[in-house]
């Protein structure tokens, strides 16, 4: 593995600190009331720490269809980056048993920042884990596959 591959970096959090964590993990269980989750009753509240040290919150929205259900972190994400945003420092999710994002939200926000910090939370507010996001997706697809057509 080469030394540049992003799980073997470490993660550069400058605006993270114990405070700035704590509003984190606030303003995560504060938007989980929002979910919208009739159909799995599983509650998601994710909040997005820019490198510029702004804030963006995201809940689950569930659909009867069923697959336009989108999950808490990606909310967040596209709010973020529908506002100019490009870089992220971390990301605290909350859920009631302090699960991990899906895949599907570890590839989208590993377009972006690879190595963020993510922060797992339960609804006790214990912290379950907190991680650079490249260590949560070894070996992540990124912009440069596709752009430059570059070996993995
Ligand atoms: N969910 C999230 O919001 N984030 C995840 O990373 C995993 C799952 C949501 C989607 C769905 O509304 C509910 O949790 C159950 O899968």
């Amino acid at each position: 593995m080469s030394s540049t591959e992003p799980s073997r970096k470490k993660a550069l959090t400058p605006h993270l600190t114990d405070e700035v964590r704590h509003s984190l993990i606030e303003a995560a269980q504060t938007v989980r009331q929002h979910a919208y989750a009739p159909y799995s009753d599983y509650l998601v509240g994710a909040a997005l720490l820019t490198n510029g040290g702004a804030i963006y919150t995201g809940c689950n929205v569930e659909n009867a269809a069923f697959s336009p259900t989108i999950c808490a972190e990606r909310v967040a994400l596209v709010k973020a980056i529908s506002e100019g945003e490009r870089e992220f420092e971390a990301i605290a999710v909350v859920t009631d048993n302090g699960a991990f994002p899906c895949g599907l939200c570890r590839q989208m926000m590993y377009e972006f920042s690879p190595l963020m910090t993510v922060i797992v939370v339960d609804a006790e507010g214990i912290m379950v884990n907190e991680s650079t996001l490249a260590e949560l997706l070894p070996k992540g697809f990124t912009p440069d596959q596709v752009h430059k057509h570059g070996t993995a």
